[in-house]
């Protein structure tokens, strides 16, 4: 399998992933027919306009599809970039998600351009929070108030509108610039700065492996495109990188 050759030669390899990569954990995507956004408008429910003119209406749509996140478990394609990662065959997941997926499958390096659902930051004294730790609040107060100073509380991921961190952007940016691999799994690569990053590696002479169950806008620009799902094509690279050796 010529993916294989790519991964069992690489020296920095990097994986891009999207909402299509969680997909099988049975968090919807964005996009496409079924997705979240075909049912609420993201300039409404996930924009900072939105949430800093209503956060009880944003904390309504937060709880609505938060839950599915915290609860959800990696599937057979997070597993699989894990045994890449132990396997000295992938450098680094960026990831577009905020389920924490990757870390919770056991992904080591992982840079999370677009946050976490799973933190929860005051916007007022910037403390942060594990949602998991302040459940009660998160339920019972229409609009999450921090314990220490009472200020509004939002979940810690990059709403429209608003900028991916600067120490963030600039860690993801280093990584793609040096790939010499770019797997990108389940993204449509319809966002900024994401859907930058083929070009990017590119730029760097990189190999860009895309899997994604349909076309994405970037086919015609990667070496290699797979059309399926990330959870039957990542292990089966797997698989063919061991009995490669
Ligand atoms: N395996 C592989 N690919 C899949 C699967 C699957 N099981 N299921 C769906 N896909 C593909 C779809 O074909 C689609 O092209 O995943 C892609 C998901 O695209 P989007 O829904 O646009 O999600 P994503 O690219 O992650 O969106 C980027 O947009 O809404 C914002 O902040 C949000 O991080 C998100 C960003």
């Amino acid at each position: 399998m010529a993916i294989a050759h790519e991964f069992k030669h690489a020296r920095r390899a990097v994986a891009l992933t999207g909402a299509g990569i969680s997909a099988e954990s049975g968090l919807g995507t964005f996009r496409g027919r079924d997705g979240l956004w075909s049912r609420y408008d993201p300039a409404v429910v996930a924009s900072i306009e939105s949430f800093n003119q209503n956060p009880r209406k944003f904390w309504e749509f937060a709880r609505d599809i938060g839950w599915k996140f915290l609860e959800a478990k990696p599937n057979a394609a997070h597993i699989a970039l894990v045994e890449l990662e132990a396997m000295k065959h992938l450098h680094c997941v960026v990831t577009q998600n905020i389920d924490g997926l990757h870390q919770r499958a056991g992904n080591k390096s992982v840079i999370e351009i677009h946050g976490n659902i799973g933190r929860v930051n005051c916007t007022m004294c910037a403390t942060t929070y594990a949602a998991e730790n302040i459940v009660d609040s998160l339920v019972q107060q229409d609009v999450p108030t921090c314990q220490r100073c009472g200020g509004t509380l939002k979940p810690d991921v990059v709403l429209f509108g608003e900028e991916i961190p600067k120490k963030t952007l600039a860690e993801a940016l280093k990584r793609v610039r040096s790939a010499d691999v770019l797997l990108t799994v389940g993204t449509s690569l319809e966002v900024y700065r994401a859907s930058s990053f083929p070009e990017l590696a590119k730029e760097n002479h990189a190999k860009v492996i895309s899997i994604n169950m349909e076309r994405t806008r970037w086919d015609d620009f990667s070496d290699y495109q797979v059309h399926g799902s990330a959870a039957d094509v990542l292990p089966r690279i797997v698989q063919a990188i061991r009995i490669s050796f």
